[in-house]
């Protein structure tokens, strides 16, 4: 098949969250599945040296903003035999210094800069020397491809148009008087449209106008048509409950394996896991905690600091959690909030907590492979990556039973010796804490322990389960 893939972030190239290791991976996977893959990226400044080598495929692709055309260019790089990435350039839009935003404000253009780049990625399509045979979005900033597809390429050639959320926590909203910019009729602005409480809600585009829509998880697919999850939308995506799937994420073992990481000091498998005691050893040198603490267990947490990932939950219960005997490793960044009081209990205990507020790819393995266990006490979570990861580096994961999470960690069970981790349902610290305390234990009896590890450690995750998923729906009749 030919297949186009269009998105805001993918690994190698440029990376806020998950969707980048997804897009890659996708995309990589598919290729080495025979089949021909174009992904979308917009030409960002902070991914300029790794496109210089990229090709110039037009420089003239004009589309309708509102009352003005807008011109940019679109490059390609050639990243294998069948896989090549197509960069959007408009450096009036894209050759900034942050992605979405800079010092916690989301740019205020963020409409016309997505509303853009959807609509030239549908533009540039005849200039590729590419017919292709599915267009697959993924999320709000690529959600309008699917809708300009529908009403402009459309009637010339068939394709199937496939739509993922990765989060339906971020939709896409601003004011009514941007909906100019789509350059839609006026009857597309309302309740069966793009309005979504009088806003504009650019991810309903993806929504309504694909063939097929799908989400990150089984789990996650059945808790987005519930209130609780739904954010708004679940009686939208219960209507189309028809065409809607869940497709588990893989993890891309290419870059997360603890027997070929670059980034980690010892690598190792499950048969040499005292390896693993090494890398923790160093972990705790890196971090400035005591190494001769390296008995006790560690706990390691990399993500986003924002509310999704229950790091109110954490700053609460920290001083609990250093009592019961654990230390943290904590990397992410994120809430300036959420920041300070994580930084404030860091002060507090400089020997039981490190905290490193910035975006930092080698650490983010370290901790995967020197921390014991790792923590995910999400509110929701729409599939989840490093709990995946932690399983490969035996760093038992102990997470909240939602989305992708519920789908991936199945509690231990020390009687059947069976199950990969631990988890907890109620969304409350107290719940947390008392998975924490379950591991812990469980941690003190190292027959039980070694028995998680292994059982974490021989789950598979691999992307091409996932890509062979996607293919299914592509090809669906
Ligand atoms: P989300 O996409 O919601 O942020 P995921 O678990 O799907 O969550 O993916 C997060 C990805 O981003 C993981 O690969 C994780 O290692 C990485 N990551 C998040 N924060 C950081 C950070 N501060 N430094 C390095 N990597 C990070
Ligand atoms: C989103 C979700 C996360 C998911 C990632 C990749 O950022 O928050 O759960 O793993 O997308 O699909």
């Amino acid at each position: 098949m030919r297949i186009i893939i269009v998105g805001s972030e993918m690994t190698p190239f440029v990376k806020t969250g998950g969707l980048a290791d997804v897009i890659g991976a996708l995309s990589r996977e598919l290729a080495e599945l025979g089949h021909e893959v174009v992904t979308f990226l917009p030409l960002y400044r902070a991914l300029k040296d790794k496109a210089a080598a990229a090709q110039c495929v037009s420089n003239n692709i004009r589309v309708p903003m509102g009352g003005r055309s807008m011109v940019g260019a679109v490059y390609e790089l050639q990243l294998g035999d069948r896989q090549r990435v197509a960069f959007v350039r408009q450096d009036e839009l894209f050759d900034r210094e942050g992605l979405y935003g800079e010092s916690d404000h989301d740019y205020e253009d963020n409409a016309a800069r997505y509303l853009f780049f959807s609509k030239a990625v549908v533009a540039s399509i005849p200039a590729l020397r590419f017919v292709p045979d599915v267009l697959h979005a993924h999320d709000w900033q690529a959600a309008f491809v699917p809708l300009w597809w529908s009403r402009t390429l459309a009637p010339a050639w068939r394709l199937r148009t496939v739509f993922t959320i990765h989060n339906l926590a971020y939709q896409g909203l601003f004011p009514r008087r941007q909906f100019d910019l789509t350059n839609l009729p006026a009857d597309y602005f309302g309740v069966k449209g793009l309005e979504f409480h009088g806003q504009l809600n650019v991810l309903k585009a993806g929504l309504l106008y694909s063939d097929v829509l799908t989400t990150v998880s089984q789990h996650y697919a059945q808790e987005i048509q519930t209130k609780e999850y739904g954010c708004g939308l679940e009686g939208l995506l219960k209507s189309y409950r028809g065409k809607l799937h869940g497709v588990l994420n893989g993890a891309d073992y290419t870059a997360w394996n603890p027997r070929t990481d670059p980034h980690i000091v010892a690598n190792y498998d499950s048969h040499s896991l005292a390896n693993k005691v090494t890398c923790k050893r160093a972990l705790l040198e890196t971090l400035k905690l005591p190494v001769e603490r390296a008995w006790a267990p560690v706990i390691g947490m990399v993500s986003r600091i924002v509310e999704q990932k229950g790091y109110d939950f954490i700053a609460e219960t920290i001083p609990q959690i250093v009592t019961m005997g654990a230390s943290l490793a904590i990397l992410g960044e994120g809430d300036p909030d959420l920041e300070k009081r994580l930084q404030k209990l860091a002060d507090r205990y400089p020997t039981r907590l490190s905290l490193r507020l910035c975006f930092d790819e080698a650490l983010a393995h370290q901790i995967e492979a020197g921390a014991d266990m790792f923590l995910m006490p999400s509110r929701f979570e729409p599939c989840g990556l490093n709990q995946m990861y932690s399983l490969r580096y035996g760093t038992v994961p102990i997470v909240r039973a939602t989305g992708g999470l519920a789908d991936t960690v199945e509690p231990y069970n020390p009687g059947t010796q069976t199950g990969n981790g631990f988890s907890f349902e109620a969304c409350t610290p107290a719940a947390m804490l008392a998975a924490v305390a379950r591991a812990l234990e469980t941690y003190r009896q190292r027959q039980h322990w070694v028995r998680v590890i292994q059982n974490a450690m021989a789950c598979d995750f691999s992307w091409r389960k996932s890509a062979l998923q996607y293919l299914s729906l592509y090809q669906m009749p």
